[in-house]
């Protein structure tokens, strides 16, 4: 670095809670203020620019928030004190929500800034340094901030998350996402794939397509037609040094014909999907307003496996939805040992204010619904460990992500999404190399390089599998 660049490099702090496409727009945020001279540092101590990137989906999520902000006032004040300033902007889901209250609980706090305005944040710390109160964009602005995010991507590194839809129409009962978000949007397929591009041109070697509702896409395509999510894969697909395609999260409702044929059509397309259900009770589904029955999505499920039969799935699930009784809550059970989940996600149900079920009648008392959070979360536990085990003696493709937690190991990412450890040479970072899995922990996997294409017989501990 030179002198010049030392002098004018500011550092940015970025901290982001919730889903992958906060992560994402974290990302994309960096990019933004990249121009400006920020670069991203590991702690906000001595950061020139602090920014939150939160989310709203449940109770506990916003309160970490106002917590973290505590924290920050006090380091805000010490840089001050020493002739230094410090810019502290809360973005994401709850600044969206709760612009108002949080410059009433935080008045430390100088950006207020929601999902669809963080093109505009270069103006936005301009603002900031000039005004003596927070500047505050929450609106939905009429332009797309897709169109007016940089080109230039920074590398993500070997595996990238790139947003194709954003936003939901669909309200169920308990979600918040329709008012943070806004309504649902699909990037034309020409910005999507260029982006895709540049991502493996900076290394990306697996790129998971993002959207609140990422199978609703129907983005612009050639000649003003949309496509489905189904056709863009199968573009992306084509592109060199592109290894593998993910898609999350999915609605069971969405979930169409050409869809499941490119899990069977696609090798890139990797064998693991995200589809929240929620529920496996059809009164507590029509309650939620999913606009699917549990035989409904069952029958998806059968369909994708037919297609793939080395499908893994994943879901979310709500314990204690308002008006759920136990009877509902054996109906999820029944469902979720029927179906067999490689990895879930599951929440007690949290009223979030302005949706529907928050003010509906026969809430789920506290103790209840953690009563059956548990049982759930024992099940889905055993599923998971059922099927990390399931991989033990298998040779699978893993495709290494970077160095691992000792030296000597390279961590990677099996094609169901595990994490997976092994001893192997940094070079081989970027590749998918053929694995023995040996071991099966809570969370991840372990395992030997095994002989295969592109390995060196000297670099495998064993002989070649068979065929
Ligand atoms: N678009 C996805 C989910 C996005 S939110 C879908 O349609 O399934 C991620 C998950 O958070 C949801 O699937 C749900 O299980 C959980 N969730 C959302 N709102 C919640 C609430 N009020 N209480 C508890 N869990 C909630
Ligand atoms: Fe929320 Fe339902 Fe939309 Fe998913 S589909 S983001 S749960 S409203
Ligand atoms: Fe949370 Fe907003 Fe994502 S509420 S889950 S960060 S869309």
């Amino acid at each position: 670095m030179t002198g010049t660049d030392a002098a004018t490099r500011k550092r940015l702090f970025l901290r982001t809670w919730g889903c992958q496409m906060n992560v994402y727009d974290s990302a994309r945020m960096a990019d933004v203020l990249a121009p400006l001279g920020y670069a991203p540092v590991e702690a906000p101590e001595g950061a020139d620019m602090v920014i939150l990137n939160t989310c709203h989906i449940r109770e506990k999520a916003s309160e970490k928030l106002f917590s973290e902000l505590g924290r920050l006032r006090d380091l805000k004040r010490e840089r001050e004190a020493t002739g230094q300033g410090m810019v502290l902007a809360v973005a994401g889901c709850v600044a969206q929500a709760e612009g108002a209250e949080i410059t009433r609980r935080a008045p430390w706090v100088d950006i207020v800034l929601g999902p669809q305005t963080y093109h505009r944040l270069p103006e936005m710390v301009a603002r900031a340094s000039r005004a003596a109160g927070a500047v505050i964009e929450t609106e939905m602005p009429v332009e797309q901030k897709f169109d007016h995010l940089p080109e230039q991507v920074a590398s993500q590194g070997i595996t990238a998350f790139l947003t194709v839809q954003e936003g939901c129409d669909k309200f169920c009962s308990f979600c918040v996402v329709p008012y943070t978000r806004g309504a649902e949007y699909s990037r034309p397929t020409a910005a999507v794939v260029a982006e895709a591009r540049r991502l493996v041109a900076a290394g990306a070697r697996e790129i998971t397509l993002l959207g609140q509702n990422v199978n609703a896409y129907h983005g612009e395509g050639p000649g003003g037609r949309a496509w489905s999510l189904g056709r863009l894969i199968r573009e992306l697909a084509e592109i060199p040094g592109l290894l593998r395609l993910r898609y999350t999260t999915s609605h069971p409702r969405d979930m169409d014909d050409d869809l499941i044929a490119a899990h069977r059509e696609v090798p890139a397309l990797m064998p693991y999907l995200h589809l929240p259900v929620q529920s496996g009770s059809d009164r507590v589904l029509a309650a939620m307003n999913r606009g699917h029955t549990a035989a409904e999505f069952l029958a998806v499920v059968d369909r994708l496996r037919e297609a793939r039969p080395d499908l893994a799935l994943s879901s979310d699930f709500i314990a204690g939805h308002p008006g759920e009784t136990s009877e509902d809550f054996a109906q999820t059970m029944a469902l979720v040992e029927r179906v067999g989940f490689a990895m879930a996600y599951s929440f007690k149900y949290s009223p979030r204010p302005g949706t529907p079920a928050a003010g509906a009648p026969f809430q789920v008392p506290e103790v209840e619904k953690d009563a059956r959070l548990q049982a759930l979360q024992a099940l889905l536990r055993q599923q998971q460990d059922e099927f990390n085990r399931s991989r033990v003696g298998l040779v699978v493709r893993v495709l290494l992500t970077g160095p691992g937690r000792h030296p000597g190991q390279v961590a990677g990412r099996s094609p169901w999404l595990q994490p997976v450890h092994l001893a192997a040479p940094l070079e081989l970072v970027g590749q998918e190399v053929p694995v023995r899995i040996l071991a099966a922990h809570p969370n991840s996997l372990s395992g030997l390089l095994a002989a295969g294409e592109g390995i060196p017989a000297s670099l495998s501990a064993e002989e070649p599998a068979p065929a």
